[in-house]
């Protein structure tokens, strides 16, 4: 039992080894790359169990112009159904300061979710397995330079909606590639790959349009090589889910997307791909 006193901690680079420990115990991945970013760019509240570890977790990200991205909504699997899930969201909401709060549901928590208020606008469709390029498809976009991140931000602030440049800004370090297309001159779409576990997540996906998102998912795929890649796209994209099933990847869970307080800020026509689920 953990008391309902049990005050919130801000967790450490030195929990790491902890956080990791409780995403096995619900049976989700290691994660260690993505967790340590999650904490350089956001803010890992927990409860600690007195007996060891940690009870359960959550993580906010807050973005400029209001938005605040939650995820790692971990409760130890000794203490479900206990009410600490609630505890944990309701904690982020008092965290939240007239933000709205944007979160991708599994379906445990979504019961949860709805309960306190959080609405659903759709699903992000998760993809996993090696990508087949098509012959003669690669090539259309470049790696991006330092000199591309004033453009990218500039980009990105218009489809994402609210102000991630801090996040973007360490991409060049956490990503294992980096690519932009242009069209006419000027920056339209960028995306990235990073390293999660034993395979590459290919996102963020920005672009002005489906071909040029396409273009530069198979450029990072083909960088790649043998590894495998995730992609995850959000399900207003059907035409994009359709193309990476065809180039050989399989369909995997599919959260739902919520928030609490507010709208998406997004245009979502133009945003293929997360970052990773746990940023949007
Ligand atoms: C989802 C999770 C955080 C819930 O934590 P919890 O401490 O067990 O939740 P609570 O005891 O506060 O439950 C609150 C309510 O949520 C709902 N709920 C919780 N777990 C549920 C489940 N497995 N299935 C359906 N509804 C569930 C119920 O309505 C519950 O109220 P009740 O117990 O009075 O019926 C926990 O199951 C977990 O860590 N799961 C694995 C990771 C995960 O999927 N996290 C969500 C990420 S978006």
């Amino acid at each position: 039992m953990i008391a309902p006193t049990t005050p919130f901690e801000r967790l450490t680079p030195a929990d790491l080894p902890a956080c990791s420990a409780l995403a096995l115990d619900r049976e989700w991945p290691r994660e260690e790359r993505k967790w340590r970013f999650l904490m350089a760019v956001g803010e890992v509240h927990a409860l600690r169990d007195p007996d060891g570890g940690l009870a359960g977790t959550v993580v906010l990200t807050r973005y400029r112009a209001e938005l605040i991205a939650v995820s790692m909504v971990l409760v130890a699997a000794r203490f479900t159904r206990q009410g600490l899930g609630k505890r944990l969201m309701r904690h982020a909401i008092d965290q939240a300061d007239g933000a709205t709060l944007a979160l991708t549901a599994t379906a445990q928590g979504l019961g949860l979710y709805q309960q306190l208020g959080f609405t659903s606008h759709g699903r992000i469709q998760s993809h996993r397995g090696r990508f087949q390029a098509e012959p003669g498809a690669a090539g259309h976009s470049r790696p991006a330079t330092p000199a591309d991140l004033t453009a990218i931000l500039e980009l990105d602030l218009a489809v994402f909606g609210a102000d991630r440049s801090p996040v973007l800004r360490r991409l060049h370090a956490f990503a294992e590639h980096l690519r932009v297309i242009e069209v006419d001159g000027g920056l339209a779409g960028f995306a990235a790959a990073w390293r999660n576990d034993d395979h590459l997540v290919l996102g963020p996906v920005v672009a002005q349009r489906p071909e040029l998102a396409q273009a530069l998912l198979t450029d990072l795929a083909l960088e790649a090589g043998e590894a495998g890649v995730r992609i995850d796209v959000d399900d207003v994209h059907t035409g994009l889910t359709e193309w990476v099933v065809a180039r050989g990847l399989t369909p995997g869970f599919a959260p739902t997307i919520m928030t609490h307080g507010g709208r998406l800020p997004a245009d979502r026509s133009r945003l293929y791909s997360p970052l990773m689920q746990a940023l949007g």
